[in-house]
């Protein structure tokens, strides 16, 4: 990203240059009203920037057609709370396989695979309308990752979710991340669920990336004095 800039009735977000790996896994973390969400729709194009430039693998980002659909299908995007459809956990995991032309023996394979790393195989056939938050929400991700997007955007996926939920969301991104060389987005409210799974940390403050590092860095030695404040839970906002 090069000096993009989004503006609603004022600047909500100014980032004068990102640079994003393959493979990596990043943690956004900041303040409520940093941008955070803004971010994450922009780089999903979900939202258009108001100015600046945007490069996908090198290319300039087509504004429409074919080819920002293109874009859009190698990226996920999952939210603090998913909606599934009103069908059953299987076909909530398969729909975007289907939908991208798999074929049966692919997607069996596929979705079978994902139902045993979230641990619901059990619950294959139940009703997505009936699951806990948890479950729902662990279904959510199977189902964005598996097209194996390139990119795997997360805002806030274990808010208001327990513990245990946690730590298996938690685990099942890295371990997506890592076997399939997802580069992951995640922006969290906590900046401990950034220590546990970011390799780089990205703190937004008032629009801005305030600073950007090795996650090790951000949480022992920041730059920036606020940056520190931040992640040692001290800064008030
Ligand atoms: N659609 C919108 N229209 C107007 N203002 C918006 C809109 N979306 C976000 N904002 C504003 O942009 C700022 C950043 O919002 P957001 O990216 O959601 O922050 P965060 O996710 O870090 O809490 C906030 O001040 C918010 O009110
Ligand atoms: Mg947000």
């Amino acid at each position: 990203m090069k000096a993009v800039r989004k503006i609603y009735d004022e600047e909500v977000l100014y980032i004068n240059e990102l640079i994003l790996t393959k493979g990596c896994i990043y943690g956004v973390i900041g303040p409520s009203g940093a941008g955070k969400s803004t971010l994450l729709r922009i780089i999903n194009m979900l939202t258009d920037q108001s100015s600046g430039e945007i490069l996908y693998n090198g290319e300039p980002a087509p504004k429409n057609g074919l080819g920002k659909l293109t874009l859009q299908r190698n990226m996920a995007l999952v939210f603090q709370k998913t909606l599934l459809f009103k069908d059953t956990v299987w076909n909530n995991i398969a729909y975007g396989l289907k939908a991208r032309g798999f074929n049966k023996k692919e997607i069996e394979i596929r979705v079978n695979s994902l139902l045993d790393q979230i641990g619901m195989t059990e619950l294959a056939s139940r009703r997505a309308e009936t699951l806990s938050g948890g479950e729902a929400q662990r279904v959510a991700i199977a189902r964005a990752v598996a097209f194996e997007p390139e990119i795997l955007l997360l805002d806030e996926p274990t808010a208001n979710l327990d513990p245990g939920n946690i730590e298996l969301i938690e685990e099942m991104i890295i371990k997506m991340a890592r076997d399939k060389a997802i580069t992951v987005i995640m922006v969290t409210h906590n900046v401990f669920q950034a220590k546990r799974i970011a390799d780089q940390v990205i703190f937004i403050n008032q629009g801005k990336i305030v600073e950007m590092g090795p996650t090790e860095k951000i949480f022992s030695k920041p730059d920036n004095e606020s940056t520190r404040l931040f992640v040692e839970g001290k800064m008030v906002y």
